[in-house]
């Protein structure tokens, strides 16, 4: 629900930047490098003009969909982010409940700071999908996996992007990475007393950034894709797919769902926006059975409205939450998602679109499209 301190998703951001320490803040914000992708995620959807059908009846609108067969109350779900404690004490159960109560699906990620068992009882009827890396360590995988399908999470979303960290600036100057430790937050997931050799690792390495670089495979291939494949019946999501030649590889080795993303505009910098990159996925996977997502700089219901216009079947945010996690915990994350409903909600009303079904291709042009006809 928009209040008069909160009108719009910026306004999270601003006042939650003033409400956490400012190296946290840093975390959350930072892109790689030169932050163009970041800037540019955002700056994209500025890019596409909408073209609305009018004389329709409107008076009601049904937003709700499925994801992966799942019913959700409209279509913004929570990309995965690490260490939501860094935000609020309650960390991720306060997240989940937040999305739990909007009737939409969280993602949680690897590296979160509360274990998957924490989330599942912090909110029993919501719904949740694991994010997990492709790992050195294939136990720690298969670990993962059985905790995810023993706490009732509805699939795994596979972290595609990721063989080695980006190069996070503003982290970098504050040398964040040389000093997070258990003293500020955990990585809940990775404490596993069966596994030996995560024992040995976290024992050498306890800088938690650092400790989870050296977990993950920086040599990974669609092979490791399918043998996850053999070890679930749970959907797998494929995360940070941002070219039509990938969709391709990964609908043909068996994924359920390709969520288009550029990491946040964390790892690598000058990948395109999210939201132009997603016409390029829709068509490479049509006639598969793949769902086809999106995240990237989503900020408005204007934005989640042009990303289904061009095939997404439904959007993530990922900072959005956190400031909003940030201004108000629970509250705060449960805002941002009720204040992106309603403004999808306007937006379908104003293009003559009463249920999800109705927002078509032809709804959103590229700025271009009006520019070039005046010349
Ligand atoms: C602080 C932070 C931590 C993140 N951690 C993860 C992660 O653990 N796994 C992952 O796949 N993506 C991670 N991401 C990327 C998000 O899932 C998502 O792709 C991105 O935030 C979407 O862009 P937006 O922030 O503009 O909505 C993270 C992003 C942020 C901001």
């Amino acid at each position: 629900m928009a209040s008069e301190k909160y009108i719009c998703l910026d306004d999270f951001e601003k006042e939650g930047q003033t409400k956490i320490p400012s190296w946290f803040v840093d975390y959350y914000a930072t892109g790689a490098d030169e932050e163009v992708t970041l800037r540019d995620s955002r700056l994209a959807f500025k890019r596409y003009r909408l073209r609305p059908r009018i004389l329709r009846d409107v008076s009601i609108r049904d937003l709700s969909t499925t994801i992966q067969g799942q019913p959700i109350s409209f279509p913004v779900c929570l990309s995965p982010s690490a260490f939501h404690k860094l935000a609020i004490p309650e960390g991720e159960k306060e997240t989940a409940r937040a999305a739990e109560k909007c009737g939409t699906l969280m993602c949680l990620s690897s590296m979160s700071s509360t274990t998957m068992a924490d989330v599942a009882d912090a909110a029993p009827s919501g719904l949740f999908w694991m994010n997990i890396y492709i790992l050195k360590n294939r136990d720690v995988t298969k670990h993962l996996i059985r905790e995810a399908e023993r706490c009732g999470f509805k699939g795994l979303i596979m972290t595609m992007d990721s063989p080695k960290l980006g190069n996070h600036v503003r982290t970098a100057r504050r040398r964040m990475y040389d000093v997070l430790d258990d003293r500020f937050v955990r990585a809940s997931n990775f404490d596993i007393p069966h596994i030996p050799e995560v024992v040995e690792a976290k024992k050498k390495e306890p800088l938690l950034i650092k400790y989870f670089v050296s977990q993950v495979s920086d040599s990974p291939t669609i092979e490791d894709v399918k043998w996850i494949k053999t070890l679930t019946k749970l959907p797998i999501i494929a995360k940070g797919v941002l070219t039509g030649e990938s969709a391709r590889m990964l609908a043909e080795g068996g994924v359920d769902g390709i969520l288009v993303s550029a990491h946040g505009g964390r790892q690598l910098d000058y990948l395109p926006a999210p939201i132009d990159a997603l016409s390029e996925v829709v068509e490479a996977v049509r006639g598969y059975p793949v769902e086809v997502y999106m995240d990237g700089g989503v900020r408005r219901g204007t934005d989640v409205f042009k990303a289904l216009a061009m095939g997404a079947r439904a959007v993530f945010i990922g900072r959005p939450a956190l400031w909003g996690l940030a201004c108000n915990g629970e509250e705060g994350a449960a805002q941002v998602l009720e204040i992106l409903r309603q403004e999808l909600s306007l937006a379908m009303a104003l293009s003559g679109c009463s249920k999800l079904s109705d927002i078509k291709s032809s709804m959103v042009v590229h700025e271009s499209y009006y520019h070039n006809a005046k010349l």
